[in-house]
């Protein structure tokens, strides 16, 4: 018997509000929205009454490869013929085999890896590692920032999510993001690290200046500071090479991953340092536990993404796609200026910013109807962000663009 639609849509709906979230439930019913996800497969989820979307927000990345792409449901089927999750104590062949291949493609000499199970996890153990190294507090993130919502990745980001779990750990200071003045400004002897999203996505797809990594890298080696990258949404491929921080030619400290390095079947995550960060964590080697993370299984789910992602030929479709897309993208500028105020672009980490923050909302209103999952970022609601699984194939782009031009044109209709 299938899983999927075991009640009907209404029953389902109610046990979330009763049992789940009566919050989410409510807020969903309140935008007119009824879609509970059933079938998925490829670039496509399906509503339990059979809509289709394709699928432009991928959980941030978590569906890169596509929804249950068959050669990691592969690796992971096989893995479960000998495997679990192992033992986070121990030493473990598959960690080993993981941290290797995802060392050899890490940027510059970045060479090891603390495993765990959640982006905000791995956010924490990067903020952490830094604090204990270099025994300074401060930590410095960006205004609009997302890192998730643990304890430290928490601190990190905005006050939206923060206030109401104050007191915080002390120490952190936001910073306009692309401005390397307002940068140095806080820059001291007592500062720790500087963690910044390569692309903030919850701002809104925000494209730095293409200089402002390299500067950020400079005043680092200058105040002693450790710069850490939340590659989390913009590693794997994503802005058409491994990690987005390669397109700005600069190698971090500390290197931050997670959502689609699970190929949305079995979660991991990682953060990746450098070896003159290590004598804290080979001192202290049971400092940090994570029961789940580097489950072994997952690691099997992650060697084979790697797998996938470094065939010849992935990075280059990458970046084809997101040709087709830049050149759709201006011609919706171009046709539909009184909504669209621009794209934002980086292979494809994209984003549309909107004339008006009450216009995400109903825009991703809009692309439940018209077949399209795209959601409006969080810490700005007038930008949609735009990820679609990085396997996307030329007339699906096609289709993206013609649905999108089509939820402008309804977008006009409403607010003009
Ligand atoms: C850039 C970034 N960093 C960290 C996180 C936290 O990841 P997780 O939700 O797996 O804790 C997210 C989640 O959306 C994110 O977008």
């Amino acid at each position: 018997m299938s899983l999927i639609a075991q009640k009907s849509k209404d029953k389902i709906i109610s046990s979330f509000e009763q049992h789940v979230s009566s919050g989410k439930a409510e807020f969903f019913t309140q935008a007119g929205i009824d879609y509970v996800i059933g079938k998925r497969e490829g670039v496509y989820i399906y509503d339990l009454d059979g809509k289709r979307l394709i699928n432009c927000h991928c959980n941030g990345g978590v569906f890169n490869l596509g929804h249950r792409n068959p050669r990691v449901i592969g690796a992971v089927q096989r893995a479960l013929e000998e495997l679990d999750i192992g033992n986070h104590h121990l030493l473990s062949e598959a960690r080993a085999l993981l941290a290797e291949r995802l060392v050899a493609i890490s940027p510059g000499d970045i060479n090891r890896v603390i495993f765990g199970v959640s982006g905000g996890e791995a956010i924490d153990m990067a903020i952490k590692l830094a604090r204990a190294h270099s025994r300074r507090g401060k930590v410095i993130s960006a205004l609009g920032g997302y890192h998730g919502h643990t304890g430290l990745a928490l601190a990190a980001g905005d006050e939206q999510f923060r206030t109401p779990f104050e007191p915080l750990s002390p120490g952190f200071i936001q910073v306009p993001f692309g401005d390397l003045d307002a940068l140095e400004a806080v820059l001291d002897e007592d500062t720790a690290a500087v963690i910044f999203e390569t692309i903030p996505a919850t701002d809104g797809i925000v494209i730095p200046p293409e200089d402002y990594f390299t500067g950020v890298r400079t005043l680092c080696d200058q105040y002693g500071v450790l710069m850490i990258q939340d590659e989390v949404q913009t590693g794997l491929g994503r802005c058409g090479a491994l990690w987005g921080i390669d397109t700005y030619d600069v190698v971090p400290d500390i290197l931050v991953t997670g959502k689609g390095l699970s190929g949305g079947i079995y979660p991991i995550t990682a953060t990746l340092y450098r070896e003159n960060l290590n004598p804290f964590m080979h001192a202290n080697p049971f400092i940090h536990i994570s029961t789940f993370g580097g489950a072994e299984v997952g690691c099997y789910a992650t060697l084979e993404v790697l797998d996938i992602i470094q065939e010849p030929g992935f990075l280059e479709h990458v970046r084809q796609m997101a040709e087709v897309f830049e050149q759709g993208f201006s011609g919706l500028c171009e046709k539909h200026p009184d909504v669209l105020v621009e794209s934002r672009q980086r292979g494809l980490m994209m984003g549309l910013k909107l004339a008006s923050p009450q216009f995400g909302p109903l825009f991703t209103r809009i692309g439940f109807d018209a077949g399209l999952l795209v959601i409006y970022a969080g810490n700005d609601p007038s930008a949609v962000q735009i990820l679609p699984p990085l396997i996307i194939q030329e007339p699906q782009v096609h289709e993206v663009l013609g649905t999108l031009d089509g939820m402008l044109s309804a977008l006009e209709g409403m607010v003009m």
